[in-house]
């Protein structure tokens, strides 16, 4: 076993609403990572949580008749539901409510202070209510609307509190060029640079008086801090950074080569984690995380999802028709991973049917089958290459490991787990090609179909091995059939494995959909 360390984070969701299948898809893919990195041997600590401050959470408590934190306490209830039935194995949940997160914000806004990295000043511009975000004349859009949303914008002059974002923004694009794996995709760091660095980085007004739902400075308690200052620091503050227990910060925050530091976000909040959030942290002396990865969104046939389209698209309904690893499945590999990825029905059930159905259940259904029919449901030992498919099957499974490995260790996701699939394809195309059933009926070919049962039980211990960081439910049902206890991912390579297994047929993994019926069902329950 490796003392790696690997700390992956989500964003923290905002509790002003239900979330959805944009917020599932971020999880489950973090969930997914991690679970991948505990079977290669890593120490990981996986976080998520809630980002609770803000006018916008104040606005809907008042509207649903709650104090704001009897709303977000009640969100947070059924975020933590939602992430239970996802099977989200999280270490952390932070909550920017948390009274030591609070204090630790605190804290390091008194540092900023200290440092003079803050200071007070005057700010006149522009306001977005619904992004709580000031906007300069010059970057809204026509009309007077919001560059991020849309909405108008209104006038305002008030007394601010500023962070010196222009100090560092030298050493941000120095930083930048001497770690060009900082920031992924590439295309996200050009943009950053083009639309926000080229054009002058000014000061960030950091504080607001307007509202009051947030974590208050202390040497000055008018001022609230600016959400983004409060939500930034949940990364460190969940760790104990600021607080009198701070192991978890002293064994996770590290970036070297056995340390790694891994933020997950969606493409639309990363000029807040790839501009301010290194900031402050390089402002607080500490280390930079090893990675911040943004990845596209789901989108719908008619565009983004939007309450007021009304196509948002909820897992619930999903999980409970079709279970929660197909769910998990979809969201893991049908969505390219760094791109925009479209969601509709048909290809929802196209990729179950060929992935989950085919290429995975149908083989495993078949093959317990035939050592159950061919070998009284005992696995002939490994005795070498026998049939002129043996060899390719072994090549493709080495392959498929390496693949697997470089994929998901440079998280791509849906790359690495799509060696997988392939690798099973391949095996149900063994099938086709040894045709075990005709071998069966020439007894001097016995050798030829012991091998061939074999060749089969390892692709599926191998197959099933790679898969269990998606398919945590199917996993231990597979094992019941294949007679297994568990699989350790180093050994799939072991040719001898399978020998004398007891198989057991059970239930099918996964049923075949039904394209039409499902396909209606799908449409209907989200209005397509
Ligand atoms: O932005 N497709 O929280 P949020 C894929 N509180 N992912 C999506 C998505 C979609 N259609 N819609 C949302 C916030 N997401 C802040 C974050 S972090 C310090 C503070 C995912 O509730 C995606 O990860 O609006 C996106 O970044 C996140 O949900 C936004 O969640
Ligand atoms: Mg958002």
């Amino acid at each position: 076993m490796t003392n790696k360390t690997f700390y992956i984070t989500t964003p923290i969701y905002y509790t002003s609403g239900r979330l959805h299948i944009g917020n599932a898809y971020t999880t489950t893919i973090c969930d997914v990572i991690a679970r991948y990195k505990k079977i290669r041997g890593y120490d990981v600590y996986f976080l998520t949580g809630t980002d609770e401050h803000g006018e916008k959470v104040q606005l809907k408590a008042e509207a649903a008749g709650k104090t704001p934190q009897q709303f977000v306490d009640d969100l947070v209830v059924s975020i933590k539901e939602l992430w239970k039935k996802l099977d989200i194995d999280y270490d952390g949940f932070i909550r920017t409510t948390n009274p030591s997160h609070v204090a630790a914000v605190q804290k390091e806004f008194s540092q900023f202070v200290a440092n003079d990295d803050v200071y007070k000043g005057e700010y006149e511009g522009w306001y977005c209510t619904d992004c709580e975000a000031y906007w300069t004349e010059s970057q809204l859009q026509e009309g007077h609307l919001c560059p991020d949303c849309g909405r108008p914008v209104h006038r305002t002059t008030s007394e601010s509190y500023f962070f010196r974002m222009s100090k560092y923004v030298d050493w941000l694009t120095k930083y930048y060029d001497e770690h060009p794996g900082f920031i992924e995709p590439i295309s996200r760091r050009n943009e950053i640079v083009n639309n926000f660095i080229k054009p002058g980085l000014g000061d960030l007004s950091v504080s607001r008086t307007t509202f009051d739902w947030g974590v208050p400075i202390v040497e000055d308690p008018k001022h609230v801090i600016y959400v983004w200052i409060d939500a930034l620091s949940n990364y460190i503050t969940a760790l104990g950074y600021n607080s009198n227990d701070d192991s978890l910060f002293q064994k996770y925050w590290h970036n070297d080569e056995n340390h790694e530091i891994l933020h997950v976000v969606g493409k639309e909040i990363i000029r807040f984690h790839m501009i301010y959030w290194p900031i402050m942290l390089h402002a607080l002396g500490l280390e930079q995380p090893t990675k911040l990865y943004a990845h596209g969104w789901i989108v719908m046939k008619n565009g983004k999802m939007s309450k007021s389209k009304g196509n948002v698209i909820y897992p619930e309904p999903i999980i409970e028709r079709y279970g929660v690893d197909t769910l998990r499945y979809y969201l893991t590999c049908c969505i390219p991973w760094g791109q925009d990825g479209l969601f509709t029905p048909e290809l929802f059930v196209e990729n179950v049917n060929v992935d989950l159905v085919n290429n995975y259940g149908n083989l495993l259904s078949r093959s317990v089958s035939m050592v159950q029919k061919y070998f009284d449901g005992i696995v002939p030992n490994y005795e070498g290459e026998a049939t002129p498919f043996d060899h390719d099957l072994e090549i493709a499974l080495e392959n498929a490991k390496k693949h697997y490995e470089d994929k998901l260790d440079s998280y791509q996701v849906d790359a690495g787990f799509k060696e997988a699939f392939d690798l099973l394809s391949k095996a149900n195309k063994y099938i086709d090609d040894t045709q075990p059933w005709t071998l069966a009926k020439d007894p001097a070919k016995q050798k030829e179909l012991a091998s061939v049962m074999n060749h089969l039980m390892l692709i599926l211990r191998a197959g099933t091995i790679m898969l269990k960081p998606i398919l945590v439910n199917t996993y231990p049902k597979v094992l019941a059939q294949l007679g297994l206890q568990d699989i350790q991912y180093e050994t799939i390579l072991d040719k001898h494995a399978m020998d004398g297994s007891r198989v057991t047929k059970g239930d099918n993994i996964f049923p075949r959909l039904n394209a039409v019926e499902e396909i209606e069902y799908l449409s209907k329950s989200f209005k397509f």
